[in-house]
């Protein structure tokens, strides 16, 4: 399989009135044309009854809410806009995007639409007799389960060959979740240790401080596992125990990716825990008596060279107490010389929001002259750079230019939803948990590594800091 890198040569969204366009495309469109990776037409489509005029006039609310207004990048985007109204049920709809293309041959295709309108989208494409140098960019959820990503593979692969299929994950735009990939091999101090032989358990933690914010409706038939486990957290996941790719390509990065998965059972009732914050059933959208996850905890074994016998544990929730997103990775005790009781184990601390971090927890004795013990944190942390690109705009930029590292190939999406399955129709209990706690406490006697959760806090001041600095050039 491989990656063609030549460059789109129009860009036409689905979903062009939609709530991501809003709150992420459009300024992620004008950050592309700011920093110059974006000159060519952009086609909006959607069924609103809209001119070009309400088109534009959306865009600019867009970018002045969710982003940095530029006048001078704004106005070249406002030329480099177009807009179709129409169905997508409609073969018109197609031969007016046609029209809007004129000569241009290289689209890409980007369905920033519910996924039950994918198939029907990438079929009227495919008669388009405009996919032949075609790429399509699609938004998460890909499928619902196993089955119907199955099938939606199916359907794209009728139409587009594997290396024009872009499926988005935001996450894998994020600069510290790339980062975790980078400081694994770029370092030759981690490798010795990083294995089953010195790995005690490994945590990940995705927490949110807020509900559902007005997506009820969506999320009620998604819950935590569809929304941001099988996907984000996954990826997490891959890049922690991926192994060393042979190439630095899209495929070989992607093959290691998918040998992570693949080496992890599928998840059974008694590896989750899910629960639902109290309130959850009266938000507009969600069912009476819904049982759709707001939280899960889950626990999962790969079952690699090296990682076999080591604990992986995954929670992510919405109304927990902080936002932050947190890997800890644990090792086990040294031989026993001083007494167990004074050492905690040393850890590996990665923060991917909201500020980047990574840390080395450590005991160290205690200032003073008796023999107390501390841990401390050398910890190398930044926040996040103003001019670094959003998980958007990477992702984007990625897709026009024809990069396929950042996204989920067929072989990934199918085994992470393998894994997920069974869990996903258990219809396992659901514990309802209080706003602002860290979820159901059957999590802690259930599902718990052997020295409990580590809870983000947010703003702690570590005892040891080393600031990063740069040395050479
Ligand atoms: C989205 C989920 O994919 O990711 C949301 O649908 C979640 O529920 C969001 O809040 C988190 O991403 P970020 O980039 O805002 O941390």
């Amino acid at each position: 399989m491989q990656t063609t890198n030549s460059h789109s040569d129009a860009l036409v969204f689905f979903g062009a009135t939609g709530d991501l366009a809003y709150k992420k495309i459009f300024p992620s469109l004008q950050a592309m044309v700011k920093r110059g990776n974006l000159d060519m037409p952009v086609i909006g489509v959607a069924k609103a009854g809209w001119n070009i005029e309400q088109f534009r006039a959306r865009a600019r609310d867009s970018v002045e809410k969710h982003g940095a207004f530029d006048r001078a990048a704004f106005d070249k985007l406002c030329r480099l806009l177009h807009y179709v109204d129409g169905d997508y049920k409609d073969p018109a709809t197609f031969q007016a995007i046609r029209k809007e293309l004129g000569a241009r041959s290289r689209p890409a295709y980007y369905l920033a639409i519910p996924p039950a309108l994918f198939a029907l989208v990438v079929e009227e494409l495919g008669k388009l007799c405009c996919v032949r140098d075609a790429r399509v960019i699609l938004e998460k959820p890909f499928g619902t389960d196993w089955a119907s990503a199955r099938k939606l593979n199916e359907v794209l692969l009728a139409t587009f060959p594997e290396s024009s299929i872009f499926r988005i994950d935001h996450y894998l735009g994020k600069k510290p979740v790339r980062n975790m990939v980078f400081f694994r091999f770029a370092n030759s101090f981690l490798e010795p240790f990083w294995n089953r032989n010195y790995v005690e358990s490994v945590q990940i933690t995705m927490a949110e401080d807020f509900g559902v914010q007005g997506r009820g409706a969506f999320y009620d038939q998604t819950g935590t596992i569809r929304d941001v486990v099988q996907n984000h957290l996954f990826q997490v996941l891959a890049n922690l125990a991926m192994e060393p790719p042979v190439r630095t390509d899209s495929e070989s990065i992607r093959d290691e990716k998918v040998k992570v998965l693949k080496a992890i059972k599928p998840l059974t009732e008694s590896d989750v825990v899910r629960g639902q914050f109290r309130g959850y059933k009266s938000e507009k959208g969600v069912a009476p008596k819904s049982r759709t996850e707001t939280y899960v905890a889950l626990q999962l074994g790969v079952d690699s060279w090296r990682w076999q016998g080591v604990p992986f544990y995954i929670r992510a929730g919405k109304c927990l107490p902080v936002t932050s997103t947190e890997v800890l990775v644990r090792l086990r005790l040294p031989p026993e010389i001083y007494s167990r009781n004074t050492l905690a184990r040393n850890h590996i601390r990665f923060r991917i929001n909201p500020e980047v971090a990574i840390a080395m927890g450590v005991m160290a004795l205690a200032p003073g002259e008796d023999l107390r013990t501390q841990v401390v944190e050398m910890v190398a942390s930044r926040q996040p750079c103003p001019e670094e690109m959003d998980a958007y705009e990477k992702v984007l930029g990625d897709a026009i230019t024809g990069d396929a590292t950042l996204f989920a190939r067929q072989d990934y999406v199918e085994e992470a939803w393998r894994i997920v399955d069974t869990v996903l129709k258990a219809n396992t209990p659901v514990y309802e948990y209080d706003p602002g706690t860290w979820g159901p406490e059957e999590t802690a006697q259930r599902i718990a590594p052997a020295e409990g959760w580590n809870n983000p806090v947010l703003a702690a001041e570590p005892e040891v800091r080393t600031e990063l600095s740069a040395v050479g050039t």
